[in-house]
């Protein structure tokens, strides 16, 4: 047999390569490729003399047992989860540290173990490999749920963590904090590299579905928003969340990127207070600063998260510079990309100039928008903010702008105008021939942008 050939990996995207390099060659980050062992080939016989077994099929009409999902006391987690935690599933949670991710859980597990506290179910599985018991108990303390039966372990070895699971009944809830500080005896590597935490996940995920278990593993986030680790995590779990917000304010958006039992575009959000995560069940008006005071540069954006409405502020500010210097752009909130591309039309389309101003951008309330349709919203405010004329304060604005100018129809603009109306605001702005009129609102249609220009200036 040919000898396994050396193979190094990219930390950061998986990528392998035959030879060490100082870039990977997939990615082209620098300094992140690591030998791995090598893998050992097999060819498959077709008999049994491969020390193969057969498997078992079932046809896909025969009614087999489906897994009923559990409640996580949650409803705005269950809501992100496409509604409650499957048995014998992975969910991946990201984000930044310090947002909530373990006090989230934590409260999660708390509620499956006392649900099942009366026998029937099964058990809570709490295994921090960041915090020692004392500290996870010390949280459990301030949440007030240090009366709840979790079995909570600190604990790194996975080869350890799944013995102990096999000596005991499997429990309902599983949860890893976090799958980068796990590691296993049998790879090679420190905790956190690619093979470790591929390898310990890929043996939590078996057990896991062997054992009808739900298992979440919590994970690290990098600079630039990515789980650390490898992609390849993200496609062993069924299900990846994102935890977010600003660890300055007060709202968590929990959002599912991908979900193998629901859809992905539902949100849950929560208010961090001092005793843990509240839940927000009406969240469309939280991301408005509440004021009475007309202001330049600020317009309410009605958003869609999912099926949910959520109306937004967004801010922009412009400074004029006096010399030749570079102005600044900087964007919270928002894609950075997406505000290049509309200043530009807005230079091209409608005359206006902010080559020599600073423009700033922000979404109220530490909201990060990812819905199209704010395209008409910033442009009002960048509008508003250059020609220091507030706009109406009952107004919504709400639209998708193309390259050529045009204002562009967008999904749910019924739901729009329909929670603007609720909340109080008397005329939305959007594209033209789009919704059916909502009582109490009037609607401006517009088609290009140099309308909006006219309304504004
Ligand atoms: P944590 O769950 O430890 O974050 P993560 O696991 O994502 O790193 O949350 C830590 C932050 O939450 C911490 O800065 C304090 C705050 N917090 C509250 O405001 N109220 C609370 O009841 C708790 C437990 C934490
Ligand atoms: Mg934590």
């Amino acid at each position: 047999m040919a000898k396994p050939k050396r193979r190094y990996v990219c930390q950061a995207c998986g990528g392998v390569s035959t030879r060490w390099q100082g870039q990977c060659p997939d990615c082209g980050e620098w300094n992140t490729l690591a030998e791995e062992a090598p893998q050992t080939v097999f060819s498959a016989k077709h008999d049994l003399s491969s020390g193969g077994r057969p498997i078992q099929f079932t046809p896909l009409d025969q009614p087999g047992e489906m897994p009923r999902r559990r409640a996580s006391g949650l409803a705005e987690f269950d809501r992100a989860l496409g509604g409650g935690l499957v048995p014998g599933s992975a969910i991946l949670m990201g984000g930044d540290p310090g947002i909530g991710k373990s006090t989230l859980l934590l409260q999660v597990s708390a509620h499956i173990a006392r649900q099942t506290q009366g026998g029937g179910g099964g058990l809570s599985v709490y295994v921090s490999g960041e915090e020692a018991a004392g500290q996870v108990r010390l949280r459990a303390e301030r949440l007030g749920l240090s009366n709840a039966p979790i079995q909570l372990a600190a604990a790194t070895s996975v080869r350890d963590i799944l013995t102990t699971l096999g000596m005991m009944d499997p429990p309902a809830l599983l949860v890893i904090d976090s799958i980068q500080t796990m590691h296993s005896d049998q790879i090679e590597g420190a905790p956190g590299t690619v093979s470790q935490v591929r390898g310990c996940a890929f043996e939590l995920i078996r057990y896991a579905k062997e054992n009808g278990v739900t298992l979440v593993l919590v994970g690290h986030v990098t600079k630039d928003g990515n789980i650390a680790g490898p992609r390849v995590l993200e496609h062993m779990v069924d299900v990846v969340m994102s935890f977010e917000g600003e660890r300055s304010h007060q709202y968590r958006i929990l959002r599912s990127l991908k979900n193998r039992f629901g859809p992905v575009d539902e949100i849950g959000v929560f208010a961090m207070e001092g005793n843990g995560l509240a839940e927000v069940g009406n969240p469309s008006m939280l991301f408005l600063s509440g004021r009475e005071e007309p202001m330049a540069g600020s317009a309410v954006f009605p958003a869609v998260e999912g099926t949910r409405p959520v109306l937004v502020e967004i801010q922009a500010l412009i400074v004029r510079l006096q010399s030749g210097a570079t102005p600044r752009r900087a964007v919270v909130g928002w894609d950075s990309g997406r505000l290049a591309m509309l200043l530009a039309v807005l230079e091209a389309r409608c005359g206006l100039s902010f080559s020599s101003a600073e423009v700033y951008l922000n979404v109220a309330g530490g909201y990060r928008l990812s819905d199209p349709a704010a395209d008409l919203a910033v442009a009002a405010a960048l509008v508003s903010a250059l020609g220091d004329k507030p706009l109406a304060t009952d107004a919504v604005w709400f639209g998708e702008v193309s390259l050529a100018g045009e204002i562009r129809p967008v999904a749910h603009a019924s739901i729009r105008q329909r929670e603007s109306a609720k909340l109080g605001f008397a005329r939305a702005f959007g594209p033209a021939g789009g919704a059916p009129p909502e009582k109490g609102l009037r609607f401006d249609g517009l088609t290009m942008l140099p309308n909006l220009v006219d309304r504004i200036l």
